[in-house]
């Protein structure tokens, strides 16, 4: 007469301890019977049960699991039921939203033919292990990174071995590395790996993403990259690749650029924070490394950073001379432009002819020297007055020679009134005695003096003046170079 009492009773106890284990373990519970039939549950995360609810009391728990975790469950049930010792599973569930690791512990009551189940979300913690055992791997990788560095004094070894821990970390498909040679300010091609097609060619600093990356001193990066416009700018070999994803990383050391990590996936990629990090880790390595390979010599290496100073330094002193009222600025630059176009007409290699411009720029920068009174005089000059004016030529050279940057470029301050007969100044050289920088030059200058006003005559028209130069080759003038002047000279007008 008591039973049903007791059965109720029983029934409100249990429901109360289903209660109390929610509480600990609030995922999703599940009270099966031996049979495995949902019996009750409790669920705080729906997403995380397989069933619409209404379709979860009474059903066996298997239709409650995906089917490929049936079997694994099943197995786990009867060995619960059998030993009567808590068993555990972990398993897969794909939810629209991604994906959830769940972790199921089966445990058997005492005494009862019952067995809760406790689901538990275990997804961060899954990916925690995951994220602690590639944060691992690619600990390893930096060390073997540091170890090839220390051991090996081949760069190009050093660069391979980073190359192959990156490819392997960061499941690229390809990558190389570009290392900025400061004299040509170009990125050459010194390592790579994954490519089908050829290898990359040099680039520019500025030019394509890689030479963009080391002028902005910033990562690029282009996803999708099969559906680029045609003008992109990356070379077309790459696309024949197939590439869909790319990335540019500048590599710097001690705040210079060293050279541009470019890392090529042939699927999408969706990079997270740590791999975003390994990868900034690994460029800051590589930087070191070839900072530290020495490859340029350091003196080099300190001229071709003084190099952009000295330029800024040049073109101002370009200025003083106008501003100081000894030489007209624009005349300054007409010759750069006409002695450029000139000894490219003449075969100049494109890497000397910064020493052209240079020099040109420079000329008349001993005229600093010369008081202007005599300079701006309106008439001609007196022997004392030619003297110190001649003087402005070695003094560009005093000036100037202390400087080793401007050594290839000093032909030009130095002996531009030099003359092709030796009547010339400082050093009175002949013919070929005369570098051929100052030869050249010296046409330019005599035909933008003779085509501009001085303070002692006006300007001559500039068919008068080419006339005055064609007249004077072989006399004061090199005739090849007048040769080709007047060649260019056509071509212009
Ligand atoms: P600049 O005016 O730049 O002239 C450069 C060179 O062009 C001269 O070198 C000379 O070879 C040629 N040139 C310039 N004007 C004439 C001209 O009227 N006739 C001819 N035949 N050639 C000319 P140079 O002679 O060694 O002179 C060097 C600098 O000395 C000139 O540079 C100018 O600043 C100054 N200078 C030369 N002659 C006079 C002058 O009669 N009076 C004044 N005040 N300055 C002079
Ligand atoms: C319990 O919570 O122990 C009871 C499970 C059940 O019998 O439904
Ligand atoms: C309950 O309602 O929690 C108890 C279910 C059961 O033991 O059948
Ligand atoms: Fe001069
Ligand atoms: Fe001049």
């Amino acid at each position: 007469m008591n039973q049903p009492i007791i059965g109720n009773q029983g029934a409100l106890d249990a429901s109360i301890q289903l209660d109390a284990i929610f509480r600990a373990f609030p995922d999703l519970l599940f009270c099966l019977n031996t049979d495995g039939q949902i019996l009750d549950y409790r669920a705080g995360k729906t997403s995380i049960l397989y069933l619409p609810p209404e379709k979860v009391l009474g059903h066996p728990i298997r239709d409650a699991l995906p089917p490929d975790v049936g079997p694994k469950f099943e197995h786990a049930f009867q060995e619960t039921i059998k030993t009567g010792k808590v068993v555990s599973i972990e398993y897969r569930l794909k939810v629209p939203e991604g994906e959830h690791w769940l972790e199921a512990r089966l445990v058997p009551i005492e005494n009862e033919p019952r067995v809760i189940v406790i689901v538990r979300d275990v997804t961060e913690r899954v990916r925690n292990a995951e994220r602690i055992q590639s944060q691992v791997r690619r600990l390893y990788a930096l060390h073997a990174v540091d170890a090839a560095i220390t051991a090996s004094f081949d760069l190009k070894v050093t660069l391979s071995v980073i190359l192959r821990q990156l490819i392997n970390q960061l499941e690229a498909d390809a990558a190389d590395i570009l290392v900025l040679n400061p004299n040509t300010h170009m990125l050459e091609f010194s390592a790579g790996q994954g490519f089908q097609t050829k290898q990359p060619q040099p680039v520019m600093i500025g030019q394509g993403y890689a030479g963009k990356a080391a002028l902005e001193r910033r990562t690029i990066s282009v996803p999708d990259l099969g559906n680029q416009p045609a003008d992109s700018l990356l070379a077309p070999d790459l696309l024949r690749e197939k590439f869909a994803n790319y990335y540019a990383v500048p590599l710097i050391a001690k705040g210079q650029v060293k050279g541009v990590l470019e890392i090529y996936h042939r699927s999408l990629l969706q990079p997270d924070d740590d791999w975003l990090d390994f990868l900034s880790t690994i460029a800051g390595q590589t930087a070191l490394a070839i900072d530290s390979a020495g490859l340029f010599q350091d003196l080099q290496r300190t001229n071709a950073e003084l190099s952009l100073a000295y330029d800024a330094a040049i073109e101002s002193w370009a200025q003083v001379l106008e501003l100081s009222n000894r030489e007209s600025g624009a005349h300054a630059y007409r010759v750069v432009e006409l002695t450029i176009k000139l000894a490219r007409a003449m075969g100049i290699a494109e890497q000397e002819l910064i020493h052209f411009r240079r020099g040109a720029l420079l000329h008349d920068i001993g005229k600093l020297g010369i008081p202007e009174s005599i300079l701006n005089k309106p008439g001609p000059l007196d022997e004392a007055e030619w003297k110190i004016m001649q003087s402005h030529s070695q003094l560009a050279y005093q000036l100037l020679s202390s400087v080793n940057y401007l050594a290839p470029a000093l032909d030009i301050p130095h002996y531009h009134h030099e003359r092709w007969d030796g009547s010339g100044y400082p050093e009175g050289l002949r013919e070929e005695q005369i570098p051929f920088p100052a030869r050249l030059f010296a046409v330019v200058d005599v035909y933008d003096a003779l085509t501009s006003t001085r303070p002692y005559r006006p300007a001559w028209s500039p068919q008068v003046a080419l006339n005055h130069i064609q007249q004077y080759s072989g006399k004061l003038f090199d005739p090849a170079v007048v040769q080709a002047f007047l060649q260019v000279m056509r071509e212009r007008s």
